[in-house]
């Protein structure tokens, strides 16, 4: 116990959290993506896939939402003690011996992470309790990610955030792999084709179902 605290009071502990945390939500992103997609598919199948992860596999619904939910929390907690300490330790910044390239998606990495907060919480009250969904169905996921989406300015709140998602998820899933020894650092972000390839997939992949519903597409 004492050890892991050790581990986790350090900056590399915090570093290599961040990183094992991150890489689990980029796996629940991509499962929730393909699950979305499948709206295209028709409703039925969408329901059918929201009756399965509420019904017969609850139990694994149930335990998945405690770890992410656990990997929320602790990136988010080992992010600003990072951001605390950067801070403190390094007032004027210093010389690096490998040049790395500061591109959009790290500069805008930390407001990016509250956007994304911001959106999940908001997103979490619209599709999945239904607060802020006035014509919210409980269990008729398909009318109400269409009639959710039908709004505007709901859409296009969520159009933004998977900008922001996807510019997260280039810089973040490339960290990821650093913070955990899987990468070198890379002085040009051409040589990040992994986390390129992955931000655009993810970002076009949600961004398709919004649009869709605007287009008139899913109805
Ligand atoms: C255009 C983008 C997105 C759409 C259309 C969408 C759609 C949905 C829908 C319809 C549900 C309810 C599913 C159900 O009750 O069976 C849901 C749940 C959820 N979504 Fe999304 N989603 C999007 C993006 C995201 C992103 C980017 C994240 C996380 C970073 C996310 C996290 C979640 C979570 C945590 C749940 C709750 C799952 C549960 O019931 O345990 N979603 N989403």
């Amino acid at each position: 116990m004492t050890r892991i605290l050790g581990f986790w009071r350090s900056v590399v502990g915090k570093k290599v959290v961040m990183g094992a945390t991150g890489l689990i939500m980029i796996g629940f992103v991509v499962v929730h993506m393909l699950g979305n997609l499948q709206a295209f598919l028709g409703s039925e199948k969408l329901n059918a896939y929201g009756a399965l992860l509420h019904g017969p596999l609850h139990e694994v619904t149930l335990l998945l939402r405690g770890v992410l939910l656990a990997a929320v929390v602790l990136h988010i907690v080992a992010a600003v003690q990072l951001t605390l300490l950067d801070r403190a330790a390094r007032p004027v910044g210093y010389a690096r011996k490998v040049p790395q390239a500061a591109t959009p998606a790290s500069r805008t990495l930390r407001l990016g992470g509250v956007l994304l907060l911001a959106f999940i919480v908001f997103h979490l009250l619209h599709f999945t309790t239904g607060q802020v969904h006035p014509e919210f169905i409980p269990g008729d996921v398909y009318h109400n990610l269409v009639s959710g989406l039908s709004r505007p300015l709901v859409a296009l709140f969520y159009i933004v955030s998977m900008l922001a998602l996807g510019l997260h998820l280039y810089h973040g899933a490339w960290a990821s792999l650093r913070s955990l020894g899987a990468a070198q650092p890379a002085p040009s972000p051409l040589h990040r084709p992994v986390a390129r390839v992955l931000a655009v997939v993810v970002w076009l992949g949600f961004t398709i179902v919004p649009v869709a519903v605007l287009l008139g597409w899913l109805a």
